[in-house]
């Protein structure tokens, strides 16, 4: 669709007219101008007016009617226009200077060249005119659209200006050329590793949220490998950084687990977009560094990585903060029981292990058992083919079991209130033990998750630990 076609539509008529009315110069900017070119969708218009734009925001409501939103934010000089599912954000254009330490700018009012040039990458600074007369023209001062065409990020000014100023933008430069696929200009590149230590005045939200956009993005790799290339990830991810790096003993080599793990989370990234499976798989090595030894007969080992690593992941989700909730637990119990499905499929497939493993992954089998078959980067061809032939095993043995036992959301068919009911008992260790040896008898398929012979196999147990049943 043509530039000026797309902004025919009612709500950009209606701002263009409600601007000539003012006699206001006004412009749509930024990211959805770039989102228009690269046909992508987008709600939020931001729009630029040489002026007031809470006026013009106000006078729009007005025009719109019922079903319009205004709200103003006078500190900052803006207003929003909410209508259906759409959202305009007016704000008069901007000249503004920072301080060293901090991201809030001195802002003072200014021209539509001033606002462009503080903005942070050429493809984010092109403007669209909406006035009657030059409706549909783009300004576009840096040459973004010639950028966006070749796939380039690329600061408008200096780049070093540019990051020092608001220093979130490297973490925005690298996140967008992770979700465009583009590559970022050499001078931008090289300033990313000048100005890296000024990414400490930012708040960790605002870095876990970049984070968050990189790795839903579908080749999550390349933002962790440009974070590593230009010094920022040691400054925002030390923990992921030091899986990096090969040792050799003895002609014996491991594996460089940060390439590793990116080549997983690249593998996951194209079965799955939720964001906490694309964490878990982020994280699954995390625990490798600590648990390296070398063993003169196995050579390098990460025994109980998984288990580490689970041990980790509070104090890294808390430093990044990142949500310290189920989604954490959720994280935590992928990364302890991701070595699970792969000694499964190692050895032999046993009824028994894979029904221990639905018990302890419960309704998360399906998104471990995704982890895991991503995790086989094996350059080894029929090694590679074993395991996932394995994999495909235990996933129809995982699919049978469930349907003969219910173990995904296991609830013990003798539970603790009859067992204390039967011998007459206060709450005590024993009432553990016998559940224990219920739900062991069920994992192991010595009798089926059924509650007459659970309830049987209970009295035998109970006699071996010499209880008697009041009134049998
Ligand atoms: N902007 C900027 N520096 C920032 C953030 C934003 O210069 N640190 C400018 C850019 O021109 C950007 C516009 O403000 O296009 C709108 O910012 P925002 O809505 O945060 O981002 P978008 O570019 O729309 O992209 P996304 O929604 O993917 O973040």
């Amino acid at each position: 669709m043509e530039l000026k076609e797309h902004f025919s539509d009612k709500i950009f008529n209606l701002i263009s007219e409600t601007a000539d009315e003012l006699g206001l110069e006004c412009y749509v900017v930024g990211g959805y101008v770039r989102d228009f070119f690269l046909k992508r969708p987008s709600k939020d218009i931001d729009v630029v007016v040489v002026g007031s734009g809470i006026e013009i925001a106000k006078a729009l409501g007005k025009k719109l009617g019922k079903g319009a939103n205004v709200s103003v934010f006078k500190n900052f000089g803006t207003a929003q226009v909410k209508y259906k599912e759409l959202e305009v954000e007016f704000v008069g254009a901007r000249k503004e200077s920072y301080s060293h330490n901090s991201r809030k700018p001195i802002v003072e009012d200014g021209t539509l060249e001033d606002d462009q040039n503080r903005r942070d990458f050429t493809i984010n600074a092109m403007a669209v005119c909406l006035n009657r007369e030059r409706f549909g023209e783009l300004v576009d001062p840096f040459n973004g659209m010639a950028d966006l065409e070749d796939k380039i990020i690329r600061t408008p000014l200096n780049p070093d200006i540019t990051f020092s100023d608001d220093p979130l933008r490297m973490m925005r430069c690298i996140r967008f050329a992770t979700q465009l696929n583009f590559y970022i200009e050499d001078e931008t590149f090289d300033a990313l590793e000048r100005n890296k230590e000024r990414i400490n005045i930012i708040s960790k939200e605002r870095i876990a949220d970049e984070l968050n956009k990189i790795l839903l993005s579908p080749i999550p790799s390349k933002g962790f490998v440009d974070l590593d290339r230009c010094g920022l990830l040691q400054l925002i991810f030390p923990e992921l950084c030091a899986l990096q790096g090969v040792e050799t003993r003895n002609g014996r080599a491991h594996k460089d687990n940060f390439y590793h793990t990116l080549e997983v989370v690249d593998n996951i990234a194209k079965v799955t977009d939720n964001l906490w499976l694309r964490w878990a798989t982020l994280l699954h090595d995390i625990g490798k560094p600590k648990t390296k030894r070398w063993e003169p007969k196995a050579g390098w080992t990460f025994k109980n990585h998984n288990y580490i690593g689970e041990k980790m992941i509070p104090d890294i989700f808390r430093k990044m903060k990142l949500p310290m909730n189920e989604k954490m637990k959720y994280v935590q119990k992928l990364v302890g029981l991701h070595m699970r499905p792969i000694v499964i499929a190692d050895e032999e497939v046993t009824d028994s292990a894979v029904r221990r493993l639905l018990f302890e992954a419960g309704d998360d089998i399906d998104d471990l058992m995704c982890l895991c078959e991503a995790d086989i980067t094996s350059k080894n061809e029929a090694r590679k083919q074993r395991f996932l032939e394995n994999f495909k095993l235990v996933r129809q043995k995982l699919k049978d079991l469930e349907e003969k036992d219910r173990i995904r959301n296991f609830q013990p068919p003798v539970d603790g209130e009859e067992i204390m009911r039967i011998f007459n008992l206060k709450p005590c260790r024993e009432i553990g033990d016998l559940k224990s040896s219920i739900k062991d008898a069920i994992l192991d398929g010595i009798i089926p998750n059924e509650h007459e012979t659970a309830y049987k196999y209970m009295l035998e147990k109970a006699k071996e630990m010499g209880l008697e049943p009041i009134n049998l």
